[in-house]
Parts: C-alpha cells; structure tokens; sequence
C-alpha cells in the first residue's frame, strides 16, 4: 500500500519527527528541509544500506568524502559553467518566476496570465565568497553534483590503492541547485544528497557495464522495499542528455504527485577525466571533451597489453537520498482496517531502514522495578549495535504501540509484573499486531532475526 496523497506523507512526517520546513519560526525557505529524529535514522539507515552494497559487498569499489566547496576552474571543465542551465521566465503581471520547461499552457500557473518574458538560461549554482574579502575576486561553488570531486581525485585513488579498470569509486554527500521551483516536498530541493557511483571501464566495455548497472540500480531499490510495480526506466531522449552523456536511462518511480526521476543512470564516456586531463592531445578522447589549460595531472590508465596508455569510460548511478526517503516513506505508508472497524497508520519499512529497531515498554512507569528492568533490556538490545533501540516511559502502552506503528519500528517489547517472576517479557509485532511471549534469554536472538 502506498499514501493516497503528498499531503497525507507531509502530515506524517511533521507529526512523528521525519521532515519540517527549514527555518520554520520564521516562515521557512522554500526547497529547504530538515530532517528531524526519525528523519535522520531514516535517511542514515538508507545511505548505510547503498554503502553497504556498494562497498563492502564488493570487492571494486572505493569510497570517497571530498569538499563541498569547488574551485571553479573544476567546473568550468565540466561544462557546468556553460551549461548547467535551466529556463527561466518572468510573469510580467505578477511578477513571479518559473521553469519555461515545465509550463504546460505557457500560461503563469499563480496568475493564469500569458504575459510572460521570453525563455532566458539561468545557471543554478550556487556561489560563495572564499577568504575574507568578498569581492568577487576569489569564490567557490557549491557542488551541483558530488562526482566531480571523484574524477579530481581520480589519481589519488588509483595511486593509493593500485586499482585498475573496472573499478568504481562511491561517495554520499550534499550537492547544491538553486532551482527556480522547488516543489513536491522533498522530491525537488535547493540542498540535497546524491548517492553516486563512478565505475570506470575500457572504452567498448561500456554499452555492456551500462546494462549490468541498470539492472543491478532496479534490484537494490527492490531490495529496499519499493514495489517493482512502481519502478520504471525510461531511455532519456538524445535531444534531452546532459552535455556529458552519451547515453542515459533513468529509473522513474510513482511519487505520490505522479512519475519522476528517483535514479539516472549515465553513460558519461570519457568526457569528464578528459577535461580534467592535462596534455589531452596524448590520448585518443571524445569530440566534445573541453580543452584544458589548467589541469597538472593526467586522467590517464595503463593499457599493460599494448603498453598505452587511455582515459577510462565511466558508468555513473546517481541517485537522491531525499527522493529515496520520499520514494520509501511512500511505499511504507499503510492506512488498514484493523478489528472493531478501527483503522491505523503503520509504516511497513523494512527493519534495517526503521528509525526505531525496538521500543522497550515498561508496563508501569512509576515502578521501579520495572523501569530498572527496561533500561537493562534497553542497553542489552541497543548493544547489539542494529541502530536505535528507545525506552518509552511514558506509562501508556495503547498511545505507544500508535507511535510506533506510525513510524514503523518492527517490535515493540514490554516489560510487566510477570517479567519480575519469570524473566519473560511481551514482543508485539508491527506488521501482524501479534503478540508472543520471549524468555530474555533468547531475546537477543530473536531480535536479530528481525535483520537477517
Ligand atoms: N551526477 C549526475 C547528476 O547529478 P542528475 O540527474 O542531475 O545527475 C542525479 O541528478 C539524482 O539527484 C537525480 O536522479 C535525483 O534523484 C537527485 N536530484 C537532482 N536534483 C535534485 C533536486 N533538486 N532535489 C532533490 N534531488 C535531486
């Protein structure tokens, strides 16, 4: 089951601590989130999940956590400076401003006029001053994507772990847009994460890595809870690639406000190692690579068989942390009927993504006994170190178990007057309400089988 609307997961999200408006005692920003307690578990515990698969589950590929803040010559080598456009038009009646692309009618969506400004290219990095004098002399740029960072460090990669193609480098961070419309909640934003892979082959294996990477992006997303049947991939049109891709197939998924990009899947060829790249005329590169004037170090591999030496092609899945908060948040949703015409909210994560992996409950919170007996099961799970383990002690069960079925953590575990004589205690499970007694003696075990 997914959420009916947009609305139904915001309201969620403000009420149970996932995602509020930033700056919000002042009236907010738009395309600005935060992530609140159960936000920040959420979204580390998806990000932990792509690391997992990318890094310790194989065994070539490398991880990376480079600056935010780029120098600009970076890039104007990427063709960001040139290109990283969107369209911008003004409505001359109400003075408000859109993405000429995404106007269906060419009318101005909050006035209904036509009376709009013809299309003008709007870059949408974001700049900042570097040193203490803001004169425009010395400023950095805020990433727009995290990977161009990976190819900088292409060398010190290679150099530091004498990796050859394949071989990937992975990394999680923050990159910057200045969208002209952010909307749809978190799905279009000025500040958010990317999860991308930069997985360098031989030209000619590409077409070929390319698929295997498609399908290997379908099959992790699937692995995190999201219905194949709300999984799409389209082949994005020549006339609509990026400046760097020769070839781009985009994973889609049905957000609550209709089907949209969560992945692309890029065939970056060797344009952006070969912008980097000092000496260009040295290697055999791609007609639309920019030249280089600045760049100290060459981009270049080892061909040991043929004793030359060429610029690695690179298979880049770039995906949005925050559209994949948004994407599992949806799939979790569940609004079900349960006995005496009753209804509830539960979000139906997967454990290893659950905020909370377990709420220890004592029945009374005034009895110390009880409550003594909690904090030691507490301790004993959150040792465990699966994430996040909280002792509720606010004596009211019924209000508890609403709590956590709102924000999806698999078991709930109570603690009562029998736990004092026989050392067992009460494991409701989320997803089936069901309730089973647990000797605390093979607790630890049967949490654990939650995660497997
Ligand atoms: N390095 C390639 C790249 O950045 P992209 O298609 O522009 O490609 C990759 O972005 C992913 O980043 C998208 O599939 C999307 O999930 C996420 N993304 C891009 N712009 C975003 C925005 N304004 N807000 C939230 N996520 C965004």
């Amino acid at each position: 089951m997914t959420a009916s609307s947009m609305e139904e997961l915001v309201s969620l999200c403000k009420r149970r601590g996932f995602i509020f408006q930033s700056n919000d005692i002042y009236g907010g920003i738009k395309g600005l989130y935060d992530y609140g307690p159960m936000g920040v578990e959420l979204k580390n515990n998806l990000k932990q999940a792509w690391w997992k698969s990318m890094i310790y589950e194989r065994d070539d590929i490398e991880g990376l956590d480079a600056s935010i803040l780029s120098a600009p010559v970076v890039l104007q080598q990427s063709g960001h400076e040139d290109t990283f456009t969107d369209p911008l038009v003004d409505c001359k009646n109400c003075k408000s401003r859109w993405r000429a692309d995404q106007l269906s009618d060419k009318k101005c969506p909050e006035c209904k006029s036509d009376n709009l400004t013809e299309p003008r290219p709007f870059n949408l990095m974001f700049k900042t001053a570097i040193g203490p004098v803001d004169d425009g002399s010395s400023f950095a740029y805020l990433r727009p994507e995290t990977c161009q960072q990976i190819f900088t460090n292409f060398k010190n990669i290679i150099d530091s772990t004498s990796r050859v193609v394949p071989f990937g480098i992975a990394q999680i961070g923050k990159a910057f847009r200045n969208e002209i419309t952010p909307r749809n909640f978190i799905f279009r934003v000025r500040e958010f994460e990317q999860m991308e892979l930069e997985f360098f082959v031989k030209p000619g294996s590409d077409e070929e890595w390319h698929k295997y990477w498609v399908e290997k992006r379908i099959k992790w997303w699937e692995s995190q809870g999201v219905n194949k049947k709300n999984l799409h991939t389209v082949d994005v049109d020549k006339s609509e690639l990026s400046h760097y891709s020769k070839a781009t197939v985009d994973i889609m998924y049905d957000f609550p406000h209709g089907k949209e990009e969560l992945e692309g899947i890029a065939n970056r060829t060797d344009f952006d190692l070969g912008s980097h790249t000092k000496n260009q005329k040295d290697f055999d590169i791609a007609a639309n690579v920019k030249k280089n004037e600045h760049s100290t170090t060459k981009l270049g591999v080892q061909n040991l068989e043929e004793k030359t030496s060429f610029i690695p092609y690179v298979i880049e899945p770039s995906a949005g942390v925050d559209r994949g908060v948004l994407a599992i948040l949806n799939e979790a949703f569940t609004n079900e009927e349960i006995a005496n015409g009753n209804s509830r909210i539960v979000l139906k994560l997967k454990p290893h993504l659950s905020p909370i992996k377990a709420a220890v409950i004592p029945l009374k919170k005034n009895n110390d006994q009880i409550v003594e007996k909690a904090k030691k099961i507490k301790t004993q799970l959150q040792n465990l170190g699966l994430g996040r383990v909280m002792l509720e002690n606010s004596g009211n069960i019924g209000k508890n178990y609403r709590r956590h079925d709102e924000i999806g953590t698999p078991i709930c575990v109570t603690v009562d007057f029998e736990t004092l004589e026989d050392d067992s205690v009460t494991i409701r499970d989320r997803d089936s309400m069901n309730q089973e007694r647990v000797l605390i003696k093979d607790l630890n075990q049967f949490y654990q089988k939650y995660f497997h």
